[in-house]
Parts: C-alpha cells; sequence; structure tokens
C-alpha cells in the first residue's frame, strides 16, 4: 500500500483546534489519563492530569486494585507471572497529591516472546493482530503489543486514584460478575458489597452462582476453549446533577470508556434492552419524597441517569465480554500475504476475562464519574454555589 512507505502522508490530520492528532490513548476533560506501553515493551503505565491535590493515596492502596487485575492471581486467570508492582514517579509526596501530573508505570518481567513467533505472520481471529495492521502497517506482534489486557494497569491505577477522590465525596463503586457464559447470578446492585465479590476467585458475589461458574471455566481451560459473560457494576452515592445534557450525557460517557475495554463489546444501563419488552406503565420510574424532601425513584430501570444527568439514585451499568479470542484449537484465518491458512493459539490466555475485568469495569466506571463530578463542581464555582 502507497501510504505504508509514506505514512505522514497518511496520518497528517488537524483537529479543530489545530493540534496534530495521530492516534487517542488519552480520556477525559478535567481530570484526564493518557495510558502507554506495550504488552512485552518495558513496562505500561499512565499519566493522571488534573486531579485536585491533597488527595491522601498510598502505594498500597493503588497495588491492590491492580493486585485485583493481575496475571497468575488464580487457577482460572493466564499464568503469566508477573508481580506488577505500581512505581508512582511524580505528582505525589509524603501520601498525598500535589495537583501536579501523576505518573504511574509497572514494568514488565515476565514475557515470553517465542509463543508469539507463529502470530508475526499470522492474524488470530477476533483479535486485533489484523487490524493495527491495516491500519499501522506495522504491529508490535509480540504478545499482541497495546491491544493486550496489559494496558488496562494504567487505568487501573488511575482508577484507584479516582476512587479515593469519589470515596471523599460519598460515593461507592462495586463491580461483580453476573453472568459466564449461560450462567447467570441472581445479585442485588443495591446491597452488593466489594468483600461479596472477592469472596470467590470468579467474582461473583453470589456463591453458589459462583461455584457453577467456577467449574465451568475450569472446564473450558482443559478444552483449551475460552467463554465470555456479564460484569455489572453500581455507583451509590453519586448526587443528582453530574453530567451532561447532549454529547458528554453521563451514559454515552461510561458507555465510551467501558466498550474502550479490551474485549467488550456490549454496554448497557438500568433495564437497558430488556426495558423493550415492557411498556412505559411498567419501565417509568416513579417519583417519590420522603418527609424530610429527599428525592428518590420506586425503580431504577433509568440506572441512575435521565436527560444524561445524575438523579441521584445507584448508577447501574452493565458490560458484555466476548469469549478471549486466542484458544488452543485450530481455526482458519490468513497469514500477513493474505493467504488461507491455520492457527492454534500458543502460550498464557485467560479462558475467561471477567474476573481480571471486574477491576477494569470499576475503574472506568470511577475515572468517568471523577470527570464529571469536577465538572459540576466548577459549574457550581461559577453559579455561586
Ligand atoms: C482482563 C482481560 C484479559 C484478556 N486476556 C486475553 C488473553 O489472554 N488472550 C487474548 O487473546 N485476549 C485477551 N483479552 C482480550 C484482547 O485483549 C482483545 O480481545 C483484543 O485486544 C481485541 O480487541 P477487541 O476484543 O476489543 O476487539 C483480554 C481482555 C481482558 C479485558
Amino acid at each position: 500500500m502507497e501510504w505504508r512507505s509514506n505514512p505522514i502522508a497518511k496520518w497528517t490530520v488537524r483537529t479543530a483546534d489545530g493540534r496534530l492528532s495521530l492516534m487517542s490513548s488519552s480520556l477525559g476533560t478535567l481530570f484526564r489519563i493518557s495510558t502507554w506501553g506495550e504488552s512485552h515493551g518495558g513496562g505500561v503505565g499512565v499519566v493522571v492530569d488534573g486531579c485536585p491535590p491533597r488527595v491522601p493515596i498510598t502505594l498500597d492502596e493503588i497495588q491492590f486494585e491492580l493486585d485485583r487485575r493481575r496475571p497468575g492471581q488464580s487457577s482460572i486467570v493466564t499464568q503469566r507471572k508477573e508481580s506488577d508492582t505500581v512505581e508512582i514517579l511524580s505528582g505525589v509526596l509524603d501520601g498525598l497529591t500535589l495537583g501536579t501530573p501523576i505518573s504511574m508505570m509497572v514494568r514488565n518481567e515476565d514475557q515470553r516472546s517465542r509463543d508469539y513467533d507463529e502470530m508475526k505472520d499470522k492474524y488470530r481471529p477476533s483479535h486485533a493482530d489484523y487490524a493495527y495492521d491495516e491500519k499501522y502497517g506495522i504491529r508490535a506482534w509480540s504478545g499482541g503489543g497495546r491491544s493486550s489486557a496489559r494496558e488496562t494497569i494504567g487505568r487501573v491505577a488511575a482508577g484507584a486514584l479516582a476512587k479515593k477522590v469519589l470515596a471523599s465525596l460519598g460515593v461507592e463503586i462495586v463491580g461483580y460478575v453476573e453472568k459466564v457464559h449461560s450462567l447467570r447470578a441472581d445479585i442485588d446492585p443495591r446491597t452488593v458489597t466489594m468483600s461479596d465479590v472477592e469472596a470467590n476467585i470468579v467474582r461473583c458475589p453470589d456463591q453458589k452462582a459462583a461455584e457453577q461458574m467456577l467449574e465451568h471455566i475450569e472446564a473450558i481451560r482443559k478444552a483449551g476453549n475460552s467463554v465470555g459473560g456479564v460484569i455489572g457494576c453500581v455507583a451509590r452515592g453519586v448526587p443528582a446533577g453530574w453530567g451532561e445534557p447532549v454529547f458528554d450525557k453521563l451514559e454515552a460517557d461510561l458507555g465510551k470508556a467501558i466498550l474502550s475495554l479490551p474485549a467488550c463489546k456490549g454496554f448497557e444501563i438500568g433495564g437497558g434492552f430488556g426495558m423493550t419488552d415492557l411498556t412505559g406503565l411498567q419501565a417509568n420510574d416513579e417519583f417519590e419524597a420522603d418527609d424530610a424532601g429527599i428525592v428518590s425513584t420506586r425503580t431504577n430501570f433509568s440506572g441512575g441517569i435521565q436527560g444524561g444527568i445524575s438523579n441521584g439514585m445507584p448508577i447501574v451499568v452493565r458490560a458484555a465480554f466476548k469469549p478471549t479470542a486466542t484458544i488452543m484449537m485450530e481455526q482458519h484465518t490468513i497469514a500477513s500475504d493474505h493467504s488461507n491458512t491455520t492457527i492454534k493459539g500458543r502460550g498464557r490466555h485467560d479462558p475467561c476475562v471477567l474476573p481480571r475485568a471486574v477491576p477494569m469495569v470499576e475503574a472506568m466506571v470511577a475515572l468517568v464519574l471523577v470527570d464529571h463530578a469536577l465538572r459540576q463542581r466548577s459549574l457550581q464555582h461559577f453559579m455561586g454555589q
């Protein structure tokens, strides 16, 4: 292709404000994160810009979230051996944020590039290999490069910080596995707790369903296959008023953030697609006020957001994750010269991405909410509140 010999000709694209735009690895308006790094490069990390000063944060609090996402944490996740030890390079002094850019990084320790030799010239079905090659004309083939779930380390580290800011505003975020393949759990987002979620390695707070899910994932792993499922996430304590009315609707920003996670193929808010089975009489969230004038709704099909703005009810979202692309079974594909061939996965992969994706979904919810919290604060400042 001609542009491969002159990539700048293809890539000189200017945004409305005149910046040169090559690719986007950033998210957020006031609380802005930029992630960096490839799976088999030196390491991965994040720069957080716009975090308020004097937020108390410890390495242990960030490490706690990273350990929930870490490979090798149980028998049903990839066995890549990474300690994922986080280092804070800037922006924090004596356990308090400085208000300056916060840079965090994790060094890659356990690359086994030989497992990917075949993938140098062949495209894994449903992975990012083909699309990256078509877009850039080059790809970090080893370990999946930037399309690897290792990229999410930066998101989870930044999410830990966002959670701390939100906790000071009374907001609590809990993610949980709701469905694995066709096995569904019964979870009440109003009451689910992080300790129930962390009580088993599947991260499903319905302990009975978790046992069945565990057995199923073990069997799928032994067969060299993979399965997907659904992660739910609730944010409790969000006051009414966060979010914007049109393009930056709170659910639109949540949807974008969550769908940007690797392997995520679906997003729902509140009643979601299920509401299409209901009538208005059934689906409308009727308002009521208690004696103190505190407003709530009798049901929460809106998932805590109406008109793009939070209404004070718990924000409830759902994310669908597909079965892991790399499986230990032979499938049809093409080589980089577009000849037909077959491929069989090698190396260490997650038979089901769900247990490790729970902290990632929580992080994305936290990052969107903290950004909108700061936006609402600045609006209130101008309104003199
Ligand atoms: C927690 C987590 C772990 C993952 N582990 C693997 C893996 O071991 N092998 C793999 O092929 N894909 C894995 N993925 C998914 C790929 O990164 C993803 O499917 C790929 O980049 C293609 O992007 P897409 O599925 O969003 O289209 C994982 C995703 C998540 C969220």
